[in-house]
């Protein structure tokens, strides 16, 4: 149900992003400079019956992750898909040993900030004016060195 990006999921994720996003979604180019060149990027996409309901974009560079996108399609919201994704990109850092896993995420963006706080996110700073619109960012970071699979929260 959730796997590595293809080029085939490319379309599907670029409509979804656009949806979501708006004038600052990434676009086409941006997923594929994800895909193919960014060396430190992972994309992971989540479908039911081949149908792309959500994706992920991890960076992990060296001890340190970093969530750089994620997104479920709207018509899919409160299913448990964001869940199930950020699951699998918190135990994918695990995996490579990373220290922590940071994000940054709208100030106003109640629902990512509930659900990163679910997964024992913090707050750690304010990022002013980091979005395009002038909206200011919270960094937020979880702790994950040493942590097992079974440490993995967000239920
Ligand atoms: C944020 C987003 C990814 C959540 O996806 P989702 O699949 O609906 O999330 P889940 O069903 O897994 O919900 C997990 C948690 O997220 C939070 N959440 C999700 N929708 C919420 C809502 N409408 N109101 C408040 N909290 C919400 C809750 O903490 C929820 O846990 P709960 O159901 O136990 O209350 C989705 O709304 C989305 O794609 N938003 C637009 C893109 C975006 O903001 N991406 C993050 C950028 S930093």
């Amino acid at each position: 149900m959730i796997s590595k990006i293809n080029d085939a999921d490319i379309e599907e994720i670029v409509k979804i992003e656009s949806d979501l996003f708006g004038n600052s979604a990434w676009n086409k180019e941006q997923f594929l400079y994800e895909m193919n060149e960014n060396p430190f990027s992972f994309i992971y996409v989540l479908k039911k019956n081949e149908i792309v309901k959500g994706y992920i974009d991890l960076w992990i560079t060296y001890d340190t992750a970093q969530i750089a996108n994620l997104g479920v399609a709207r018509e899919e919201w409160r299913k448990g898909y964001a869940t199930k994704l950020m699951q699998y990109a918190i135990g994918a850092a695990i995996h490579e040993q990373c220290e922590n896993i940071t994000l940054e995420v709208r100030v106003s963006n109640e629902k990512a900030i509930s659900l990163y706080e679910k997964f024992g996110f913090i707050r750690i700073n304010i990022r002013k004016h980091y979005y395009e619109n002038g909206e200011d960012a919270y960094l937020m970071m979880k702790p994950i060195g040493g942590m097992t699979d079974d440490d993995i929260t967000g239920n």
